[in-house]
């Protein structure tokens, strides 16, 4: 079967510096991948190197099939692949409902334009519901999101992640920042809202990513150097070294 995202020889340079060094990556679709690795070992670089917003240095990237490499951002999105934002990325100025919609709306513009507007309004309103019982914001539905805690607000961008109803979601750090409760709340939503749809989430917490993953790889100075399920990962030599204890101690506890 095709692979929903496969990576072959990926290569990226910020001008004489090597940051992702050929990376070779398989994820099968409605699989929970995990991207872990220490600070600054290019997480985000591949991220955003899979999503479109860099440019490669070498090597492929396919979406389910079809190379993407040279893809704009919208363009990869619209073959079904949505992103969330490290730096939040919701209207501060507009309730929680209208985020959702204009969420919707966005999405929905070049797949639905033959609706009627009266027909799509409905729609779009029904669905702007569901989406917010999905991200547990119902009793928020007519907050400002400016005025929002800063975990209701990454709920809130998780919500318009999804909105479209992409099959790949691609998540960078969803629960940086957060408290631990905030964190295992977060780590539930994104199972529940995942639920049968590809998932990549960057992480730099090992502990994060054992309630969520199907498979992990473990980025280490652009290198992938381990790659499978969390328990194996867990007890690599290889990955202990690299983290040397402090993550996986973390995780232990
Ligand atoms: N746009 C950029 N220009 C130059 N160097 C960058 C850029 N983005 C990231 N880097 C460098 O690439 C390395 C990896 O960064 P990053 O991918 O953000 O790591 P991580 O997300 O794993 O912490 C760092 O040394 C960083 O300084
Ligand atoms: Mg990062």
């Amino acid at each position: 079967m095709t692979a929903a995202i496969e990576l072959m020889d990926v290569r990226k340079n910020f001008g004489l510096a090597e940051i992702i060094r050929g990376v070779d990556l398989r994820i099968e679709r409605a699989e929970r991948h995990a991207i872990i690795g220490p600070n600054g070992a290019g997480k985000s670089t591949l991220f955003n190197l899979i999503t479109g917003k860099y440019g490669l240095t070498g090597g492929t990237i396919k979406l389910h099939g079809e190379d993407v490499g040279g893809l704009k951002p919208f363009e990869i999105s619209r073959r079904g692949l949505s992103r969330s934002f490290q730096i939040t990325n919701i209207f501060a100025n507009m309730t929680v409902f209208e985020n959702l919609r204009c969420g919707l709306l966005w999405s929905m513009g070049y797949k639905y334009s033959f609706w009627t507007l009266v027909d799509r309004q409905s729609r779009l309103t029904e669905r702007a519901e569901e989406l917010l019982e999905q991200i547990n914001l119902g009793d928020r539905r007519d907050t400002i999101a400016g005025v929002l805690t800063y975990a209701e607000q990454r709920a809130l961008e998780i919500g318009i992640t999804i909105a479209g109803g992409a099959d790949v979601i691609m998540l960078d750090e969803p629960t940086a920042g957060m408290s631990h409760s905030e964190t295992a709340a977060m780590v539930q939503l994104i199972r529940k809202v995942t639920e049968g749809k590809t998932l990549v989430m960057v992480e730099h917490d090992m502990g994060v990513i054992f309630d969520v993953a199907d498979r992990i790889s473990v980025l280490v100075y652009g290198e992938i150097i381990e790659s499978d399920t969390p328990e194996v990962v867990r007890a690599s030599a290889k990955v202990k070294e690299a983290y040397l204890g402090s993550s996986l101690d973390e995780a232990d506890a």
